[in-house]
């Protein structure tokens, strides 16, 4: 009987865990992002602590329309169309992984993008090559640190 009621409970916590288990790995190989050559786990690594801790408000799909992105105004950018604000360059230039880093660790108090200092920086630098994923903006040729921004 006991034997029996580990059985079951065994077979619960497995359903229970493959119902509630995170995405699956979605990279099985490396991308050229903004010039650089990026492995799949690095991608894969973002990829879960984005589920995790972003897409609430940017969206699992990078459109900026999480399920907590109404509560903002202005709601998060559109990552899918490689549109960013907070960068040095003007126009639609594209932002340099220094500034990306620095928005996500230091965040922007009054619009409601969290600061997310605690992350330890490996884990910063899967985002932003996550991050990058959204846009065919950034994926050119290796070398070319615009990627495919420059084509348009
Ligand atoms: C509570 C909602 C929320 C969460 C959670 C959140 N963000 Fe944001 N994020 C925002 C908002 C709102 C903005 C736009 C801020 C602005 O308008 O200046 C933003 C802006 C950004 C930008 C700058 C975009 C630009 O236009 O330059 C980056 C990069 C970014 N977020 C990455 C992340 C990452 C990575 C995570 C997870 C670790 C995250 N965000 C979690 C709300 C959020």
């Amino acid at each position: 009987m006991k034997d029996r009621v580990g059985a079951v409970a065994g077979v619960l916590i497995a359903a229970f865990t493959l119902a509630c288990g995170e995405p699956p790995a979605q990279f099985t190989e490396p991308m050229v992002l903004g010039g650089v050559e990026v492995p799949a786990e690095v991608l894969n690594r973002g990829q879960k602590l984005y589920a995790n801790h972003c897409a609430s408000c940017h969206g699992a799909d990078g459109s900026g329309k999480g399920p907590a992105a109404r509560h903002l105004s202005p709601g998060p950018r559109d990552f899918r169309a490689g549109e960013f604000m907070h960068k040095a360059a003007e126009g639609d230039a594209l932002p340099t992984d220094a500034e990306l880093r620095r928005v996500i660790k230091k965040g922007v108090a009054d619009r409601g993008m969290p600061a997310w200092g605690g992350l330890r920086d490996e884990d910063v630098d899967a985002l932003v090559s996550f991050i990058k994923t959204f846009s065919p903006r950034w994926q050119g040729p290796v070398g070319d640190p615009h990627g495919g921004a420059a084509a348009e």
